[in-house]
């Protein structure tokens, strides 16, 4: 029976459980349930696993309030076509509102010409589409947030850091030797965390040397790899590790440790996100700062954003930028902060 495969799949069920498994189209009034299906890239990414815990949260909230809901998740392992048919799976089974994680965000046509037929509104999230597809139809929309800020907040970090203490440059010849750990080549925060966290060093008149780069993809282990081959090839000379999330900021710690690294003789890292890993390690100073992606506010938005689009009430409360956008800011962590935000979440 459908229904127990779809149980069957993990799915996590609120309320409403029989309506879910009829064709959403012949309820009479279907609009006052949230019937959230979430797509998104790759069942192995830290970030987007706790997003996904986020939102969670978000819908149980909105059922407290009194609205019926259900949620569908599904990870398409890396795979665009494991996801087109994961969205049309989403559809089948009558959810009234998508949010979606692009594998590949420079091709959502698929999908999106699958919800438009279905009249299902796509919030996108994360993975930003280009501007030209997301004009494809009026009732597509973005969550995330400014690759541009993190980037520049990096840098801002790096610069207070070298400024506070001269032994960063540890051979004191006046400028900081750094690697980049970047993730997936093309996505939209890779190149520009990188470029504005530079450009920020620069801007502040810190000379800086870049000694090599590696593309990790967002992962902890490949990050290890890329950075025993950056050791290996530049010793000692790494002052400063830039990696795009915390994940692979970690691994590159990781790195480190497996060569036994006196602790005078790392170079400082610096990652972004302010995952649970992120913020321990900044925490216990392993890692010198991160960059919070609100996480949070993002799983906030997207769910406020559903359910107007649903109900067709509260459009108008919502901020958006570009009429369709909705960018939650950044925000520093150092060690104090860090303590802070791990202190709220396990009081
Ligand atoms: C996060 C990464 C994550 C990536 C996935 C980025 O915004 O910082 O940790 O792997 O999104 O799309
Ligand atoms: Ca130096």
């Amino acid at each position: 029976m459908e229904m127990k495969r779809i149980m069957a799949a993990g799915m996590v069920f609120c309320m409403g459980i029989q309506l879910f498994c009829a064709c959403g189209k012949e309820q009479p009034d279907i609009e006052d349930k949230v019937y959230l299906g979430v797509a998104y890239y790759d069942q192995s990414d830290t970030f987007l696993n706790s997003l996904i815990a986020c939102l969670k949260d978000e819908i149980q909230d909105y059922e407290e309030k009194g609205y019926e809901t259900a949620m569908l998740i599904r990870g398409a392992g890396g795979s665009q076509r494991t996801q087109n048919d994961q969205v049309q799976e989403l559809v089948d089974a009558g959810c009234n509102v998508l949010c979606v994680n692009l594998v590949d965000r420079a091709n959502p046509s698929e999908i999106i010409d699958l919800a438009r037929e279905n009249d299902v509104p796509v919030i996108f999230f994360n993975r930003e589409p280009v501007t030209e597809d997301l004009m494809q139809w009026d009732r597509l929309y973005y969550v995330g947030a400014f690759a541009e800020q993190s980037g520049t907040m990096q840098g801002e970090l790096a610069v207070e850091l070298i400024e506070a203490d001269s032994g960063v440059d540890r051979n004191r010849d006046g400028k900081i030797q750094y690697v980049v750990l970047e993730g997936e080549a093309g996505h939209q925060d890779a190149i520009i965390r990188t470029e504005n966290a530079v450009d920020t060093l620069k801007s502040n008149d810190i000379e800086v040397e870049k000694l090599s780069y590696g593309i990790a993809n967002w992962n902890r282990a490949q990050a290890q790899n890329q950075m025993l081959q950056m050791i290996s090839q530049h010793q000692n000379k790494i002052e400063l590790v830039l990696a795009n999330n915390d994940d692979m900021a970690l691994g590159a710690v990781d790195a480190y440790e497996k060569l036994n690294y006196t602790e005078s003789a790392l170079p400082v890292f610096l990652g972004i996100d302010g995952t649970d890993v992120g913020l321990e390690a900044v925490r216990d100073l392993k890692l010198a700062g991160t960059v919070y992606n609100d996480k949070e506010g993002q799983a906030s938005a997207m769910l406020k954003l559903s359910v107007a689009l649903v109900t067709g009430d509260g459009m108008d409360k919502i901020g958006f930028e570009k009429e369709r956008y909705i960018y939650l800011p950044y925000f520093k962590v150092t060690q104090s902060k860090a303590e802070e935000l791990l202190k709220r979440k396990n009081p």
